[in-house]
């Protein structure tokens, strides 16, 4: 996450799990809640991880490894090129671990749910780049114990940047969700505080989600379709 990049914004996007799976990144809810096979109580809770660490840090680790292996698709690389257009009036809020926005060329990027290229000391409380696999377990580069674990917001845990999405929320015109379930808040009420405030609001997505009927307007469709498509029509652009 970056702080102190939101500001306010004419658009906000709310990015999910949808919007890296035509890249190869798996979704959480797609495949029966389980998340590649494990419940996802087991890997992401802080209770999971004080229970089995190296099973937490052995999934997260896999995890670091199979996103470096894959690569930004057309959804995330229409973000950036909206970017590159409006600059400080689009923020991206994603629920994605994953650096797919950063490497398809964003920079306002708020990573509420954590990022899984960064670690966090648990002795010390210091925050880094992940120094690769997590398990046996590197020192930290400030305190030197061997207790780093993923960046990452666990259910339970208090997401990141909460404060500046909200007055982003506030200050936006438009407020676009992408490939996200609406299963899990706070993320999943943003459309309610976005439309309260006055934004328009829409829902790009493969199929109806859980939070559909509170959107204006909702396009169903992968993301590599329904948001180049999108930003095309923001930027006035003919297809
Ligand atoms: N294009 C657009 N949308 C898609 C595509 C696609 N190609 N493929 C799947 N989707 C949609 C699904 O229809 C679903 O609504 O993406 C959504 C994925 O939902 P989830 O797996 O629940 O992911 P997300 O909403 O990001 O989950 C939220 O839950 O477990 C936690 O912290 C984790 O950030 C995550 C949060």
């Amino acid at each position: 996450m970056t702080p102190g990049v939101a500001g306010t914004p004419r658009i906000v996007v709310l990015t999910g799990a949808g919007i890296s799976a035509e890249s190869g990144v798996p979704t959480f809810r797609d495949a029966g809640g389980l998340w590649e096979g494990h419940r996802v109580e087991d890997v992401a809770t802080p209770e999971a991880f004080e229970l089995d660490p190296d099973t937490v840090q052995r999934f997260y680790d896999a995890r670091r490894r199979a996103v470096a292996s894959v690569a930004p698709n057309p959804a995330h690389a229409a973000l950036a090129g909206l970017e590159r257009e409006l600059g400080d009036d689009l923020l991206v809020v994603t629920q994605n671990i994953d650096d797919l926005h950063e490497r398809a060329g964003s920079t306002r990027v708020l990573h509420m749910h954590g990022e899984l290229g960064r670690v966090r000391c648990v002795a010390c409380e210091s925050r880094s780049d992940a120094p690769g696999d997590l398990l046996p377990g590197p020192a930290c580069a400030n305190c030197g114990e061997r207790m780093l674990r993923p960046d990452v917001v666990w259910f339970g845990e208090m997401p990141y940047g909460l404060d500046e999405i909200d007055v982003a929320l506030a200050a936006c015109e438009a407020f676009v969700a992408i490939g996200t379930s609406g299963a899990v808040y706070p993320a999943a009420g943003f459309v309610l505080t976005a439309s309260a405030f006055g934004a328009e609001t829409l829902e790009l997505n493969l199929a109806e989600s859980e939070i559909t009927p509170f959107f204006a307007e909702s396009r169903l469709g992968p993301a590599s379709l329904l948001v180049p498509a999108w930003v095309d029509e923001v930027l006035g652009r003919r297809r």
